[in-house]
């Protein structure tokens, strides 16, 4: 295994630029929060899918419900959440840009009340679908962070459909995809190398923190780690919905991370990317072919 030095240069030359732009949002961090950005030598610690918006999804059904997310969150070591309700496919026509728009304006200043430091971005967690270009146009699905950037999206659990074609269209419109956790589709954790073909096409993937430390079963820990050891992965995020069965634990697949792969392969995934797609700067290389080099 190579050592975290071998990694690609260009995302550090990148990430300067994201180190000057502190968040104001955020006075009075926690110490696992501190702890998170001194060890890793950053200003944010972002966790870009997370179901944290009250009402909206099968996430928090209240806003004390989201609040003890929240809670959970910072005390974990996130400083900054990506709030990715659920678009498309089985709630589609609901959860539109606005509405999202809304409720975070409306989380930020709870949180603000309740001295909860957390900043809270609009993104959403959207099914495929071959409307996305168009939806886009209108402004009725969410780019990470509003970027218009990257779109989380997410996969039927049922049957493969390929979000090549989907990518191409996209990519015209500036748009690139980033797959949410592609280890929890069995037909995928079954075929990891097809979905590395994927990313050689230009496809971001998104790891579960929690198939990494085995939650999701075996099948899923496998594929997560064959992709993440080949270095393909570009980002690690909770995709947290409650605090219970699960609460959101990204320093758990830090730690497994740092343990097999080594510390910089853990900042790349799970703290640089994430920062990086929230400010709509490039992440991977070579088209996204690969996020740290010298793994494969
Ligand atoms: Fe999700």
């Amino acid at each position: 295994m190579n050592p975290p030095e071998a990694c690609d240069r260009t995302v550090l030359l990148d990430l300067d630029v994201a180190r000057n732009a502190p968040p104001a949002e955020m006075p009075n961090l926690t110490d696992s929060q501190r702890r998170r950005l001194e060890r890793f030598g950053l200003l944010e610690s972002v966790d870009i899918h997370c179901h944290c918006l009250p009402g909206l999804d099968d996430g928090p059904e209240t806003m004390v419900e989201a609040l003890e997310l929240s809670r959970a969150l910072v005390e974990d070591g996130t400083t900054t959440v990506l709030a990715t309700p659920h678009q498309l496919g089985r709630f589609d026509g609901r959860n539109e840009s606005g509405e999202i728009r809304r409720k975070v304006g409306e989380m930020t200043a709870v949180l603000k009340d309740e001295g909860i430091p957390l900043r809270i971005l609009p993104g959403g967690d959207v099914r495929i679908d071959e409307r996305i270009p168009s939806l886009i146009e209108q402004d009725r699905v969410m780019t990470v962070a509003d970027s218009g950037k990257y779109l989380l999206l997410e996969l039927s659990s049922d049957f493969c459909i390929s979000p090549i074609p989907l990518m191409h269209a996209m990519r015209g419109k500036g748009v690139e995809l980033i797959l949410t956790h592609p280890e929890r589709y069995v037909y995928l954790a079954k075929e990891p190398q097809k979905v590395i073909g994927w990313v050689q096409e230009g496809l971001h993937l998104q790891v579960t923190a929690d198939s990494l430390t085995g939650r999701f079963g075996e099948l899923a820990m496998q594929a997560g780690w064959f992709w993440l050891e080949r270095g393909v992965v570009a980002t690690v995020a909770s995709d947290a919905h409650h605090v219970t069965p699960r609460r959101p634990c990204m320093s758990d697949a830090i730690a497994a991370i740092t343990s097999r792969l080594g510390r910089r392969v853990a900042s790349i995934t799970c703290l640089e990317n994430p920062l990086k797609a929230i400010k709509g700067l490039p992440i991977g290389r070579s088209g996204g072919r690969q996020y740290c080099a010298g793994l494969q």
